[in-house]
This record gives structure tokens, C-alpha cells and sequence, in this order.
């Protein structure tokens, strides 16, 4: 069903019609002065530019048309031309009807849902998973979840950073540490170690002071080098312990983002090219899109309207590796052979957007990405500390996600003993609550501003029961289960939803009905943050009704069935809102 903004678009389209005017100036929105009325439609404006004519004369023959209207009432003339209207609250009863009985709360499928493949998460083999990974998860989440709900074929993918330079780093300092391993026999043929030579803790210690010597020491960094190249090349010895290396980290960063509560469809990587990567190099080259450029492989990707330099993308180094945009090239060819997507969105941060600017003109210019398949880079800005910088440990290092899971948390179970929250309850259910109200803050936080902004990761403030903050949602939604279940205890049922006993109570209705734009608003712009701002008025504007209205102490019977059936509604719609941000709620705290 469409939403009630909808409808009223249709209805107010037909009105300029049936006044002479084109439809298009029909589009209605809330009002921002409810003083005036519930909706507004500023059309007239516009149409008076069109057919030069008089705003106000164009309203006043549109209002009149909507006046006839039987869910309209208060149809009425502001200013210059700006149509205010309100809904009958008989209309408003049976929209709260509608989507009561629909398990969608009113949110329509999209009429052609397409094959979307989302790119998220990106962590990199053998290097602990930090903030820097977090926004892209947390988003690309939230993202995954609104196009499938919204009806979409959705893939999420993890794309393993397991095919670069850091995998050659490793391979040498395992070489200097355990040099006598059968992995470096040249002539090595297996069979490969059933246990892995090295641990997770060892590859987070080991790839730092790899990356440094290689830094300081050129020959160190030649060697790593090469040992990309022979692992790419398909040397068994360095493939049995990248196997190792890459089996390791993926039982880690399962567990990270499980943790999380992030799930992918797909554990593909870089290295899921490989296969396709020569014969790829070899069409782009006899194609005549490569070409050499002192000893590299390289395509040109800028065009003659660029007003910025563009440089070409590098295909192959010169020593014969592969690399980051050869990988990400190679991939794309690889969700349209195998996975026949139609759109590819990836949630990396902003500042690989020139890098995504190459891949994906080399997509469209090989023709490895049609023209009907649709490219996005949804890029995203840096969390900060309170010191405008990247968000850092205490201490000043790089924090690692597991230490920010124990911060959110920690303050989390602090917040909630200092309101009294989860008092008497078991241990395991406390610090489960508190894990979740801790996640809750940090998704939040972080969903709340559009995706692209930079934002200070304020801990004091999103930890915060009041204002827009996770936790405040998520005690919105515990306290209504727990409204809920004492009706229930004392047999108390949800009846039919009566016309609104107050404009607390109608406010209630009229943001309920806001859910499928909300949605829908979120989608287009790949923008949890318009859920996170319904959520929160939604929330708000409930509490308000139920400070003055005591549900479960009403003594007329049906105005309480009708309330605890609102209630109910409200309860679904924000759970709903809160699942599509990836924000798990319990049933009490
Ligand atoms: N591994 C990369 C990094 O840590 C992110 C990968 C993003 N996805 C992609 N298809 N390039 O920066």
C-alpha cells in the first residue's frame, strides 16, 4: 500500500490536473507548521512560474477541488500560494488499520528489485580489524538490510584484503622467525601442516614489525615484494601458508563480526580473482586498453571533461604483481559473470574515492561493467575523538575494534546502574543487556549523521538515556515490551484503533505513517541516518502520548484496546526501524 503522503500526492496531483495544470506539482509533505495543518504542498508556487499566472489563483482552484475530498479536511490557503491540509481522523484510523494488518507495516516491495552485491567490511588478512573498518561494516549493514527489505535480490560481501603486499611481508618474516619450515623449500609439494604455523596474536604482532622493516630496510621491502609476485604466481610452498594465514584471520574476524552482529553472504576476497586475472590482463592488453609505462602495466582512465588530473590505472607493477585496482577490476568482472548483479554498492571510506574513480572507468571502458549495471562508491567520512583526529586508544595507538566493543560496553552497564537499569538480574543477562545497549550507542552514533561527514565519536553524550542516542531508542522500545506484557498479564486485549483522543495521540499516528518514506528516503540516498531521525521522532513523539495518556490504567475499555493496539503498532514500527539500522533490542532491562 502506498504511505499516506503518497496517497495525499495522488489526490492533490489530481487537483492541479482537474484545475488545468500539470501533475508533477502535486508532490505533499508533512508540514512544517502544524499550526497550519498536518500537510503541505507547495506546488502552486512552481506552477505559477510555468503558466505565468498567479499563485495564489492556482491554490485557491486546487483547494477547492481538495475541499471535495472526504479524508481531506482543513484545506486551506498560507502566503503566497502554500496549500495547507489535514486528514480526517477517520482517514487516519483506517491508514493505522492498514498497516497494522500488514506485516509490512505498509512499506511496498519495489516494483523491479534488483540483483545488488553491497561491499563492506573490507578488513585486510593478518591485520587486527580497527575503527577504520567499523563505519563500513556498521553502514554497509544497515544499507544491506533497508534494500532487502525493500524487496532487493542483496549479497553482502566482506572483500578480504588477501592478495597484496602484506601478504608478502608476512611470508618473509615467517621466513626470518622459522626459517627451517618445509613452506620455503623451493621445491616445496606438500602436503601442507594441519596446523597453522602461526596464530592470529602472532600475525598481529608479526605484520607491524614486518611493515616497519620493510619500511626501513629496502632489501626487506624488495623480498617482500617478491614473495607477492611468487605467491601470485602460485608458488606452493607460499600458498599452503597463505592458506594458513588467511584461515587463521577469517576464524578472528568471524568472531569480530559476529560480535558486531554483522553478517555476510559471501567471504570472497582479492585472491577470489586470481584465476581470472591473466586472462583479464591479456584481453585488456590485446584490446588495446593497457599499456606499458616504465616497466608497469597501465590503463588510461582520465577523459577530456576531467578538470582534475586523472592518472591511469596500474595493472601490474612492474615487477609482475598484481594490484589493489587490478583485484577490484577483476572483481567486478566477477559479480557479473557469477553473480549477474545489476548494481554494486561499496561502503568504503571516502578517501578511496579517487581510487574508485579508476576502477570504475576501467569497468565501463573495458566493458566489464554494461552500462545498465550501476556503480557506486558510498563513500563515508572518519569517526573522531574529541580531538578533531581519527579516534585513537588512550594511549595514543590505533584502536583496535575489540577495545572499543569493551569501552561502549563498560560505560554501558556504568550508565545503566546509575538509572537502576537491569538491578537483580543475572549476571550473564546484565552483561548482555549491556553489550547490547553498548552496540546500540556505537551504531547510532554512528548511523546518525549522513554517511559522508566526518563525525566526533562523543562517548559521554551518545551513551546518554536522553536525546538522540541509541539508548534512548532502545529503552523506548524495552519499556513499551515491558507496557505490554503487563496488559497482557492482566488480561487485557488490543482492540480496534479509535480516532485520536488527543493531538499527542494523533501525532503518534501521523509519524507511524511516515515509515515507508523514512525508508524509502534511506535507500535512495544509501542513508541510515533518515531512519535513525524517524526512530528518534517516532520515539519521541510516543513518549509524549504516553505521559499523558496511562494506557494501563484507562478505565473506558475500548479507548485502552485501542491504545494498547497503537501501542503495539508503535512497538513493530520501531523494532522495524531499529533492525534496519542493525540494532539488536532486548526484551527488558
Ligand atoms: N581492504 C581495503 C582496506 O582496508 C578495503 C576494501 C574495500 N573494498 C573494495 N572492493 N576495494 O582499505
Amino acid at each position: 500500500m502506498p504511505s499516506l503522503r503518497k496517497r495525499l500526492t495522488e489526490i492533490t496531483s489530481s487537483a492541479f490536473e482537474a484545475s488545468g495544470f500539470d501533475a508533477r506539482y502535486g508532490d505533499v509533505i508533512r508540514s512544517d507548521r502544524p499550526d497550519l495543518g498536518q500537510f503541505q504542498c507547495n506546488g502552486a508556487l512552481a506552477a505559477a512560474k510555468t503558466y505565468k499566472s498567479n499563485p495564489r489563483k492556482i491554490a485557491e482552484s486546487v483547494a477547492g477541488h481538495l475541499r471535495r475530498e472526504t479524508t481531506l479536511e482543513n484545506v486551506s490557503i498560507a502566503g503566497p500560494g502554500f496549500i495547507n491540509l489535514s486528514v480526517t481522523d477517520r482517514a487516519l484510523t483506517d491508514q493505522m488499520a492498514a498497516m497494522a494488518a500488514d506485516e509490512r507495516l505498509g512499506a511496498d516491495r519495489v516494483a523491479a528489485p534488483q540483483k545488488i552485491v553491497v561491499d563492506y567490511g573490507g578488513p585486510n588478512v593478518a591485520k587486527p580489524m580497527h575503527v577504520g573498518h567499523l563505519r563500513a561494516a556498521i553502514i554497509g549493514e544497515s544499507i544491506k538490510r533497508i534494500a532487502r527489505f525493500l524487496g532487493h535480490d542483496v549479497l553482502g560481501d566482506v572483500h578480504l584484503g588477501d592478495w597484496g603486499l602484506q601478504m608478502g611481508m608476512l611470508i618473509t618474516e615467517v621466513q626470518r622467525r622459522q626459517p627451517d619450515l618445509a613452506y620455503f623449500d623451493v621445491d616445496f609439494t606438500g602436503p601442507a601442516l594441519e596446523d597453522s604455523p602461526v596464530s592470529m596474536s602472532d600475525l598481529e604482532e608479526m605484520y607491524p614489525a614486518a611493515s616497519a622493516r620493510a619500511q626501513e630496510d629496502p632489501a626487506a621491502m624488495e623480498a617482500a615484494r617478491r614473495a607477492t609476485f611468487e605467491l601470485q604466481q602460485g608458488r606452493p610452498g607460499y600458498r599452503a601458508l597463505w592458506s594458513h594465514f588467511h584461515d587463521v584471520s577469517i576464524a578472528g574476524l568471524k568472531a569480530d563480526y559476529a560480535q558486531l552482529g554483522v553478517e555476510f553472504d559471501l567471504w570472497l576476497g582479492e585472491s577470489d580473482t586470481q584465476d581470472r586475472l591473466p586472462s583479464l590482463i591479456e584481453r585488456l592488453r590485446s584490446e588495446g586498453h593497457a599499456r606499458q609505462s616504465e616497466g608497469a602495466l597501465v590503463m588510461d582512465v582520465a577523459l577530456p571533461e576531467d578538470k582534475a588530473d586523472i592518472p591511469p590505472l596500474m595493472l601490474l607493477k612492474s615487477d609482475g604483481a598484481v594490484l589493489y585496482g587490478t583485484t577490484d577490476l577483476a572483481t567486478i568482472a566477477q559479480r557479473m559473470d557469477e553473480l549477474h548483479a545489476d548494481s554494486l554498492i561499496y561502503v568504503v571510506d571516502n578517501r578511496q574515492a579517487d581510487h574508485f574513480r579508476q576502477v570504475f572507468r576501467g569497468a565501463r571502458k573495458s566493458g566489464i561493467a554494461p552500462a545498465s549495471v550501476s556503480l557506486e562508491h558510498a563513500g563515508f567520512g572518519t569517526m573522531n575523538g574529541k580531538d578533531g583526529k581519527p579516534f585513537k586508544t588512550r594511549a595514543g595507538g590505533v584502536m583496535k575494534l575489540k577495545d572499543l566493543m569493551e569501552l561502549v560496553t563498560e560505560r554501558a552497564a556504568e550508565r545503566m546502574a546509575e538509572v537502576g537499569m537491569v538491578k537483580d538480574y543475572p549476571e550473564e543477562e546484565s552483561s548482555q543487556i549491556a553489550r547490547m545497549v553498548g552496540l546500540a550507542t556505537l551504531k547510532y552514533a554512528d548511523l546518525m549523521n549522513h554517511r559522508t561527514k566526518d563525525y566526533v565519536f562523543d562517548l559521554d553524550r551518545f551513551s546518554s538515556f536522553e536525546g538522540r542516542t541509541g539508548p534512548y531508542l532502545l529503552y523506548t522500545a524495552v519499556r513499551t515490551k515491558s507496557i505490554l506484557r503487563k496488559a497482557e498479564e492482566r488480561g487485557l486485549q488490543s482492540g480496534d484503533i479509535l480516532p485520536a483522543a488527543s493531538g499527542l495521540e494523533r501525532d503518534v499516528m501521523l509519524k507511524l505513517t511516515e515509515l515507508p518514506d523514512a525508508l524509502e528516503l534511506a535507500f535512495a540516498g544509501r542513508a541510515p541516518n533518515h531512519l535513525c531521525e524517524y526512530g528518534y521522532a517516532l520515539a519521541t513523539a510516543f513518549n509524549r502520548f504516553y505521559h499523558e495518556h496511562h494506557v494501563l490504567r484507562e478505565e473506558d475499555a475500548a479507548r485502552q484496546a485501542s491504545w494498547i493496539a497503537l501501542s503495539e503498532l508503535f512497538l513493530r514500527a520501531l523494532c522495524l526501524t531499529l533492525e534496519l539500522l542493525g540494532i539488536e533490542v532486548p526484551e527488558r532491562m
